[in-house]
């Protein structure tokens, strides 16, 4: 470790978020990327984060002054089939790293989720109170308590949607699976009672690295575009973009069954991450382009 840069340790670096932040970090930061597979490259490390002794062992080898904590079960459907081990990794894997965080004094960026609030109205502010309607939602307002009693310096960025490309398949970019699904020449049925406001996992990527730059930044933030839209209309512009027919997005117009609880409106209000941040907020259709044009290889 001869370089003079800060250390930062991105665990779950090897999924959708994670690829795109890395890329990105690399200028100011060394960087070290951690995921239960570990990511290629030389600072690529296997951590499980449900695992005391392999929390342990990552944070002795990388000793981060900055950490982002991605890693979850992030699919809401399979937290909803499988809520034991969506507790053990949102929650108790949280903890043992905010724990981890605490004892060597790195701060922490925890990602959360607007699925903290019941999407029963427009608009929610950051000291809205939370009503989570799904395990996943439920998973994260623990996590979020936990890190708050923890390490109350950790900077807790909740988001609605993230949307763009990611290398591989495998990770949750929903893009990757719907831009397939387009080029087969197959429909894609979305709902249009589903709003929310999506980000960019580039823009994503360049609010954490400003909020780490900020040193006195703590708490909750919520970050998404200016206005919403609805998952329906949005696939209808992720399409266009992508040159493919809009006719071959479909209007969902009921929820489908046996699928984990959803808000109906998850409209993130920004005005608090707009204060303290000079990376400005984009519109939606910002949103869009650069989901289409940002891959995680191209956007450093
Ligand atoms: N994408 C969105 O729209 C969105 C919106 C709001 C909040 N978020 C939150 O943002 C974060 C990143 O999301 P993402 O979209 O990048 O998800 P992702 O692609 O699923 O990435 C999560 C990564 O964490 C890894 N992981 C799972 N269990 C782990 C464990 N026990 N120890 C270490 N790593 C583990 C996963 O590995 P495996 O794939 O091998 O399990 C995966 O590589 C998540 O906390 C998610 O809840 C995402």
């Amino acid at each position: 470790m001869t370089s003079q840069k800060p250390r930062l340790l991105i665990i779950g670096a090897g999924g959708f978020v994670g690829q795109h932040l890395a890329r990105k970090a690399a200028s100011p930061f060394d960087v070290f990327e951690a995921d239960l597979a570990p990511p290629s490259g030389a600072n690529g490390l296997a951590m499980d984060i449900t695992s005391c002794g392999s929390v342990d062992t990552g944070f002795r080898r990388t000793a981060p002054h900055a950490v982002v904590l991605l890693a979850a079960v992030s699919d809401i459907d399979q937290c909803e089939t499988r809520p034991d081990v969506a507790e053990a990794i949102n929650v108790g894997g949280t903890a043992r790293v905010a724990e981890a965080c605490a004892r060597i004094s790195a701060r922490l960026l925890f990602i959360s989720s607007a699925a903290v609030f019941d999407g029963a109205r427009h608009g929610y502010r950051e000291c809205d109170t939370v009503s989570p309607l799904s395990v996943y939602g439920r998973t994260k307002v623990n996590a979020e308590e936990l890190i708050a009693t923890l390490l109350p310096t950790a900077v807790i960025l909740r988001l609605a949607l993230v949307i763009g490309l990611a290398e591989g398949s495998g990770t949750n970019a929903m893009l990757n699976k719907f831009a397939a699904k387009l080029r087969a020449g197959e429909s894609v049925s979305l709902p249009d009672f589903e709003c929310r406001n999506p980000i960019d996992a580039g823009t994503l990527s360049d609010f954490i690295l400003e909020l780490f730059g900020l040193g006195g930044a703590a708490g909750i933030f919520h970050l998404g575009a200016k206005e919403s839209i609805s998952r329906f209309e949005l696939g209808v512009k992720l399409a266009e973009g992508l040159g493919f027919p809009a006719n071959l997005i479909q209007r969902q117009t009921q929820p489908l069954p046996g699928r984990a609880p959803r808000g109906l409106d998850h409209f993130l209000l920004t005005e608090k991450i707009r204060s303290a941040c000079q990376t400005p907020v984009p519109s939606c259709d910002e949103v869009i382009e650069r989901a289409i044009y940002g891959s995680p290889k191209s956007n450093s």
